[in-house]
């Protein structure tokens, strides 16, 4: 790490013709360089800084506090750790403040605002000095959208995840947000579990800082950061409280110091074509996030790479999943990062992976998979003769009603649904849901197939996780647990059931979602990919000839809800905006 010698950090003085580096680069524009850089160190200096300090490469570090955002409660300490390596390193820490979302506390949803945080993320780190940045995120959609402002500025970046909570339990049972909080509440519903512990429960469920520690979307993320190589090893899975994080944190500061001075590598020579391949084959291994596909294809968007649904599904195929985690398994991400975490989960595919791919610390993919820890007798990253399932978590479905493709997580799916027709319960809307679906007089049984439609990108708006929407009560209190489910929506990464979502194109753009009525059939086929409107081509054509789009949202008319409104692209696009595509010039 040469950004450890005092004397070489020290590289702030930009020669003639040399593109400005540190407190010279990004001048405010006052028409007079040399004011600008006078005004700018002269304002630093009122916090004490010397002439030094602000001489040094700047590591820039985003602070996603929040109080809003009790997944990353521990950020304040991990900033003082990655500020300490950049110092020892040589560099300069400037810590700034960027949009932190959580998912509990962003209405409509947290999707709506990634694009956001994104947009305020690029713009900030472009707008302010520093020669690189250190990304800590952690919270579902903060690394997707850091790692999009990260493509899209192309400066030297590391994301720090901020990881893991710890388990919770109760009366004897584990307990991990959120599976186990759409179980419990499902149990609620049902009866069958009491007020009493239900609030007992809502004190232990999240009994840490940290994210959810299942394979929800948060830790699938930490994995594809680790895998696309834009973090250090197994910084996806330590957990958030321990100290091992905060060394990790140390490791990047130094790194982000050591990249500030190289003034590389830069996320675009990092997250490559092949480079996202892995995290797509990841992906399937680990039985993570259906919504990390989405994050990914707008991730691979701004560098102007596709990613292309029948690849992954595809590697799907080929890869089973090893990980034996909730909610495709049993465990949670302390025992995954006790056992190896995501560098050792590589050793096992790694005959899928292209181990030449580079990573932030400057090695190899093969480097870091040959450094991974082995853990004997370990059971949670299984072998691929040994999987949880034979085949990869996710599977791309195709038919007359997705033409551009939808998704189901058959890895967390009853296996007795993945081929089954039934009759369409249609609700129009999540009003129309929360309206009729727990009316006792709902015409519904087990084995029909509840569609939930405007739920879309731009239908709801935003996507929300709603696709794993409730069993009618009736069916609940009658112990039903699953039921086919389709939707254009998406689902947390934490739940389960037989749920196909981010169905393209969406009901509110005229998609054939919009096209079904309650009573018509509808046959699902995973082992072939279908998902088929048994209704004549004909008919279909008359419906869509009759359809009218639904009436435009309260605010879609002006501000950022109408800039969503007028941009946002669809599920297979990765619901980015249209105009933030790669830079042109
Ligand atoms: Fe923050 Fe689950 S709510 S990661």
């Amino acid at each position: 790490m040469a950004a450890g010698k005092r004397g070489s950090a020290k590289n702030n003085k930009s020669r003639k013709g040399d593109k400005p580096t540190g407190m010279r680069q990004g001048l405010a524009t006052y028409g007079d360089a040399g004011f600008s850089l006078f005004l700018r160190k002269a304002f630093l200096k009122a916090g004490g800084y010397t002439d030094d300090a602000l001489d040094r490469p700047i590591v820039g570090i985003t602070n996603t506090f929040s109080d809003y955002n009790p997944c990353h409660g521990n950020v304040p300490d991990l900033i003082e750790a990655v500020k300490r390596g950049v110092m020892l390193a040589g560099a300069m820490p400037m810590v700034f403040p960027t949009i932190s979302i959580h998912e509990s506390f962003s209405h409509p949803t947290s999707m709506f605002l990634r694009n956001l945080m994104s947009m305020d993320t690029e713009e900030m780190v472009r707008a302010q000095p520093m020669d690189s940045v250190v990304l800590i995120g952690g919270c579902d959609k903060t690394l997707p959208a850091q790692l999009m402002a990260a493509a899209s500025v192309d400066r030297p970046a590391v994301v720090l995840p901020v990881g893991p909570m710890l388990v919770g339990h109760f009366k004897g049972e584990v307990l991990g947000a959120c599976t186990d909080c759409r179980r419990l509440w499902g149990q609620y519903r049902a009866g069958t579990f009491s007020e009493a512990d239900i609030d007992k429960v809502s004190e232990r469920l999240a009994p840490t800082k940290g994210t959810c520690m299942v394979m929800g979307t948060a830790s699938t993320m930490g994995c594809i950061v680790e895998t696309l190589g834009m973090g250090l090893p197994n910084s996806g899975s330590i957990p958030a409280t321990h100290s091992d994080r905060l060394r990790v944190a140390e490791a990047t500061g130094k790194l982000a110091a050591e990249m500030a001075v190289k003034q590389g590598p830069k996320p675009s020579e990092i997250m490559t074509e092949a480079a996202f391949r892995n995290a797509l084959t990841v992906l399937q291994a680990i039985g993570g996030s259906t919504n990390a596909l989405v994050h990914l294809t707008a991730v691979a968007r701004r560098l102007g790479i596709r990613i292309e649904l029948e690849e992954f599904d595809e590697i799907g195929r080929q890869v089973p999943v090893l990980v034996d985690l909730k909610p495709s398994g049993d465990h949670y991400m302390e025992h995954f990062h006790w056992a190896g975490g995501n560098s050792r989960l590589m050793k096992e595919i790694r005959g899928h992976l292209d181990e030449k791919c580079l990573t932030v610390s400057g090695k190899s993919l093969k480097q870091v998979i040959d450094a991974a820890e082995i853990v004997p007798n370990q059971t949670v990253i299984r072998t691929p003769k040994n999987p949880i399932k034979e085949t990869g978590g996710m599977a791309v479905l195709r038919g007359n009603l997705a033409p551009r493709g939808a998704v189901i997580k058959h890895s967390a799916a009853t296996p007795a649904l993945l081929t089954h027709t039934g009759r369409a319960v249609v609700f129009d809307s999540l009003e129309d849901l929360a309206a009729r679906g727990d009316d006792p007089d709902l015409d519904v049984n087990a084995d029909d197939v509840l569609v939930l439609r405007n739920a879309g990108p731009k239908g709801a708006p935003g996507m929300p996780e709603a696709g794993s929407f409730p069993i009618p009560m009736k069916l609940a209190r009658a112990g039903v647990k699953d039921m086919i489910r389709i939707s254009d929506a998406r689902m947390s990464g934490t739940a389960f059931g037989t749920i196909v979502l981010h169905i393209a194109p969406e009901s509110a753009v005229g998609g054939p979602l919009a096209l079904v009525r309650t009573g018509d059939r509808i046959a699902l086929d995973v082992p072939n990919r279908k998902i088929e409107l048994l209704v004549p081509a004909r008919e279909l054509a008359a419906r869509k000839k009759a359809w009218t789009a639904p009436p435009p949202h309260p605010g879609s008319d002006r501000g950022y809800t109408g800039l969503f409104h007028r941009t946002v692209l669809q599920a297979d696009e990765g619901v980015d905006f249209d105009f933030l595509g790669p830079a042109k010039g």
